[in-house]
């Protein structure tokens, strides 16, 4: 963590930042994150995270915290605080603190805004030059993983799966043997010819803002992008798979369960993808 975070209206040293223990965030995960790249001092597509911080505030009926655009100038102000030019932040928006009672508070309370930043939000030159492994984990969550909702537990747990299994990262799979997501990734797969599949948005996946960009970047590539739900099995026979997120970009995955894909070392789209991904980080920080 950087060295100034902010609370509620007060940037304030991390070590001493603190957050009221009936806040409905800590007792009830009653709130939504976001989590940004900041390259060169710059939010990397901050107003689609934005866009779907307002989404998931509406989903749960949590008002804004402050003005959007406020919300942009305190983003600016802690970045240059803690002059940092490459990581991440991270902001979190709870319904704010009120006496324990599982429904909506009936009181006035005011929704609780905290940011913190990190300066190790990028992912490893080493993983995405090497692409990384995944396990697969029975899908566990709830039905409306669309909203950024701060109740992780099952995607904790499904991580920590993955760590003790000397993976990078878990894809759940449900019912029906298709791969939802990840833990905190979008999961594709390339087919033959380059056609890329990811599973369409709805409420059984987070809509990844880097999903949302790539599928973007590759059409402009003459990419063919489908988006439908591919099995466990698909994946296995694919020629390359990789995930995506805010901080993985866009990480060729070159096992799955102990198999390889592939030729078990990152394909050329997924190398192709990255490079045109980190291209659009570097245009974005300029324009
Ligand atoms: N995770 N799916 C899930 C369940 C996620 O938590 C995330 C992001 C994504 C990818 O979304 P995006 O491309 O907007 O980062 C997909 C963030 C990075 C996290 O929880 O740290």
């Amino acid at each position: 963590m950087s060295e100034f975070s902010y609370v509620n209206g007060l940037y304030v040293r991390s070590s001493d930042a603190s957050v009221n223990v009936e806040d409905r965030g800590y007792q009830f995960a009653d709130g939504v994150y976001e989590v940004i790249s900041v390259y060169q001092a710059h939010l990397v597509d901050r107003d689609l995270h934005f866009d779907r911080l307002n989404r998931s505030l509406t989903e749960l009926d949590i008002p804004w915290p402050c003005e959007r655009r406020v919300l942009g100038v305190i983003l600016a102000k802690l970045l240059k605080r803690n002059g940092l030019n490459n990581g991440s932040v991270y902001i979190q928006i709870t319904r704010g603190v009120a006496s324990r009672k599982h429904a909506f508070p009936t009181e006035q309370t005011r929704s609780s805004l905290v940011i913190t930043c990190n300066r190790k939000g990028i992912p490893s030159s080493q993983d995405l030059e090497n692409g990384v492994s995944v396990v697969t984990v029975k899908e566990n969550r709830w039905g409306r993983r669309d909203i950024k909702s701060v109740s992780l537990l099952p995607n904790v747990m499904a991580k920590q799966y993955a760590v003790e299994n000397g993976a990078f990262e878990s894809w759940f799979v449900d019912d029906q043997l298709t791969i939802t997501e990840g833990s905190s990734t979008n999961a594709w797969i390339v087919l033959k010819g380059g056609e890329l599949v990811t599973r369409p948005t709805g409420t059984d996946i987070l809509s990844g803002i880097t999903r949302l960009k790539l599928i973007e970047l590759a059409q402009a590539k003459n990419f063919h992008v489908t988006e439908r739900p591919f099995t466990v099995k698909e994946a296995l026979e694919a020629e390359e798979a990789f995930l995506t997120s805010t901080t993985s970009f866009v990480m060729p995955v070159v096992e799955i369960d102990g198999k390889r894909i592939g030729s078990g070392i990152p394909g050329p789209v997924s190398e192709a993808l990255l490079q045109r991904y980190r291209e659009h980080i570097i245009h974005s920080a300029e324009a």
